[in-house]
C-alpha cells in the first residue's frame, strides 16, 4: 500500500473556508442539473474575480447507488469532477453499523437488488431483501409479483438450506433507499417489527421484541421533477409508526434515522471535509474557520447546520438556503437560515464576497 500523495500547500486555494452542498433542489432537480449549478462549480474552482479555489463537498439524504456510481452521476450533471472523497449519501454512514450487526439485516429500498450489493460493500454479511422473502412466500405481499429480473436477482432462500422462513432471524431492518413498492414494503417491515425477536413469520405476544428499523433519512418531502414536491423516506417513517401503533392495540415503535439533520451525519461530513481538504488541497493544518451548507430544505438542512453550528467549536457552520426546492419563497422557514438567496449560484457569491 501506497501512503497518499498530500498536495503541496496552495495559495489560490481557500485554506479557511469550504462549501458543503445539498443535491435535490439545491443542484439537480429530477435528475438534470438546475441551471445556475453549473456555473457555481466553476465558481468555486477559480472562475471569480479572486481566482480562488474553494474545496467543498456533497451531502445528500438521497441514496440507492454506490457512492461512486452516483458522483459519476453528479460529474456529468455539473460538468466537474466529483470523487468519493468529496460525497456522503443519506445511507453512507451506515457502514459504520455492520459492525454491530453481523448476522442477518433486512435491507428495503432502491431499484432491483441494488441496495443488498451497497449494504454488502459496507461489510453487512448477509442481507436479505423484501424480494428474497417473497420469492420464498409470495403470500406475503398478496398484491405484488416479483419481475422475472427481480425474482432472479433474489435470493433463493430455501434452497440455501432454510427450511422455512422461520429459521431466517433478522437483527437489524435498514431502509437505503426509497421504496419502490410501499404496499409490500410497509408490510413486510411490519411482519418483522411485530415479530418474535425478528423471525420472519412469527408473531410477538408482548410485540416489544423487534429488531431496531433505521431509515437511511427523514425527508417527509423531497424536490423532484414535480412542480410540488414528492413524498420521501420520512413519509413511509410516519407511516411504519402509525401502523404499527394501529396494529398493535397502541403500542409505541421507536425507528431510528440517519442523515441530515442529525448532528453525527454533519460530523461525519465535517471529518470527511479535513480528509479532502487535506488530500485534494494540501490543508492538513487544523480546522476550516466557515463552513458554507447550501440547503433547500429547512428541516433537514437549515436545522442540521444550525445544531451543528451550536455544538462544534472552532468552525463556523453557516446555514444558506435557496429557493429552488422544497423551500417555498414567501413562506415562513420552520428553521430560520442564515441567509436566503434565490439560487445555488447566488450561494457561492455570497460566500465568496463574505470572505474576501
Ligand atoms: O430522497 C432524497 C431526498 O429526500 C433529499 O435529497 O439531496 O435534498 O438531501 P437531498
Ligand atoms: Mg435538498
Amino acid at each position: 500500500v501506497t501512503a497518499p500523495v498530500t498536495p503541496a500547500y496552495d495559495p489560490d486555494v481557500a485554506d479557511d473556508f469550504a462549501f458543503a452542498f445539498d443535491i435535490d433542489g439545491v443542484l439537480v432537480r429530477g435528475g438534470q442539473a438546475i441551471p445556475e449549478a453549473v456555473e457555481a462549480m466553476k465558481m468555486l474552482n477559480g472562475e471569480n474575480e479572486y481566482g480562488i479555489r474553494v474545496p467543498y463537498i456533497f451531502l445528500t439524504n438521497g441514496g440507492g447507488k454506490f457512492e461512486t456510481e452516483r458522483c459519476k452521476d453528479l460529474s456529468k450533471q455539473l460538468e466537474i469532477e466529483v470523487s468519493p472523497g468529496q460525497f456522503i449519501c443519506g445511507h453512507t454512514p451506515m457502514r459504520e453499523l455492520s459492525h454491530a450487526y453481523k448476522g442477518t439485516v433486512l435491507v428495503v429500498g432502491g431499484e432491483g437488488q441494488k441496495c443488498r450489493e451497497v449494504a454488502k460493500s459496507y461489510g453487512f454479511r448477509d442481507v436479505i431483501t423484501p424480494g428474497d422473502i417473497i420469492k420464498a412466500n409470495s403470500a406475503t405481499a398478496p398484491f405484488r409479483k416479483l419481475s422475472e429480473e427481480d425474482a432472479a436477482a433474489s435470493r433463493d432462500l430455501l434452497a440455501e438450506g432454510y427450511k422455512s422462513l422461520k429459521d431466517v432471524v433478522v437483527e437489524a431492518v435498514f431502509v437505503f433507499a426509497d421504496s419502490r413498492d410501499w404496499a409490500s414494503d410497509l408490510q413486510i417491515i411490519m411482519d418483522v417489527a411485530m415479530s418474535q425477536g425478528g423471525r420472519l413469520e412469527t408473531r410477538s405476544h408482548t410485540f416489544e421484541e423487534g429488531p431496531p428499523i433505521y431509515f437511511s433519512h427523514n425527508d417527509v418531502v423531497w424536490s423532484a421533477a414535480h412542480e410540488h414536491v414528492r413524498l420521501g423516506m420520512g413519509a413511509l417513517r410516519r407511516i411504519v409508526e402509525v401502523v404499527f401503533e394501529e396494529c398493535t392495540g397502541g403500542k409505541k415503535l421507536t425507528t431510528h434515522a440517519f442523515g441530515k439533520p442529525q448532528v453525527g451525519t454533519f460530523e461525519f461530513a465535517t471529518r470527511l471535509l479535513q480528509q479532502w481538504r487535506a488530500q485534494q488541497h494540501g490543508l492538513d493544518d487544523g480546522k476550516v474557520g466557515t463552513v458554507y451548507f447550501v440547503g433547500d430544505t429547512p428541516e433537514s438542512d437549515i436545522r442540521g447546520t444550525n445544531a451543528m453550528n451550536a455544538k462544534c467549536e472552532g468552525t463556523d457552520w453557516y446555514s444558506i438556503l435557496v429557493k429552488t426546492g422544497v423551500y417555498q419563497d414567501g413562506t415562513e422557514p420552520a428553521y430560520k437560515p442564515r441567509v436566503t438567496v434565490p439560487t445555488v449560484l447566488d450561494s457561492v457569491k455570497y460566500g465568496i464576497e463574505r470572505e474576501m
